[in-house]
């Protein structure tokens, strides 16, 4: 069974009366537990892949099954419940809620769940991402790396099955950088998490079981790496 399957999926934009593919024909499947990372160059493709993945956007042609369900067929509604049972996502842009603290962000889908405690799961989420101290502070209050801690400590809250991390690194210097990536990995082997990865950080990148390339929205190599996480432990 596949955890997360996209088959021939198209998107196309139209804006200004012109049309504009900007992913092309892409195929792939991951089971429970895998790892993966997409590489490409800027405006390959990779965060629109992501969106289309998660279920947060349409298709134009082709299909994605989450968990088995088919998403394309489904309204709004039926996936933003599909996203809150299955799906963590780091956003590039962090998306966190302006009027809510870091700690009220990371509650948000524990609450949507009706989660006891949502709270103090917080609390140790954002300890865990060596934010502790910071959860009564606005977003406007933190900088980009802290905001995108904050953004990872959100994304782990339900123990997704599916998480989408997109540049997880980019804003973080090298050790936070580290301590977020390790976190990446630990979830990954504690809960058996698959994480989908777009990352420019080769590095990173290689510590995944297998990557794609895209470019100009269509898939143009895909490796499955010999040295990933698991096997270098
Ligand atoms: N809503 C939209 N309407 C029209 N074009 C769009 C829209 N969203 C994205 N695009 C275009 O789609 C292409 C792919 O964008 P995308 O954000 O997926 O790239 P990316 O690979 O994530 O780039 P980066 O590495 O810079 O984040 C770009 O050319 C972008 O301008
Ligand atoms: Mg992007």
């Amino acid at each position: 069974m596949s955890i997360l399957r996209v088959e021939n999926l198209t998107k196309t934009y139209t804006s200004g009366g012109r049309e504009l593919t900007v992913l092309h024909d892409v195929n792939f499947s991951l089971e429970p537990g895998d790892t993966f990372a997409i590489v490409g160059p800027s405006g390959s493709g990779k965060t629109t892949l992501l969106g289309l993945c998660a279920g947060l956007d349409r298709a134009s042609s082709g299909s994605v099954f989450l968990n088995e369900i088919r998403l394309d067929t489904l309204s709004e509604d039926q996936r933003a419940a599909i996203r809150n049972q299955y799906v963590g996502f780091i956003f590039q842009n962090f998306q966190l809620l302006p009027t809510l603290t870091a700690l009220e962000n990371v509650m948000v889908p524990l609450e949507l769940r009706g989660e006891r405690g949502a709270q103090k799961t917080a609390q140790a989420l954002l300890e865990r991402v060596g934010l502790g101290q910071r959860g009564h502070h606005y977003p406007t209050q933190l900088s980009g790396g802290e905001q995108q801690r904050v953004s990872l400590a959100r994304a782990f809250a339900n123990r997704p099955k599916l998480l989408f991390a997109d540049e997880p690194t980019g804003n973080l210097d090298t050790d936070t950088s580290a301590t977020v990536v390790d976190l990446l990995f630990e979830l990954n082997r504690e809960a058996g998490t698959t994480l989908v990865l777009v990352t420019h950080d080769l590095e990173l990148a290689a510590r995944t079981q297998r990557m794609i390339r895209i470019r100009g929205g269509a898939v143009v190599e895909d490796t499955q790496l010999i040295l990933n996480d698991r096997m270098t432990e």
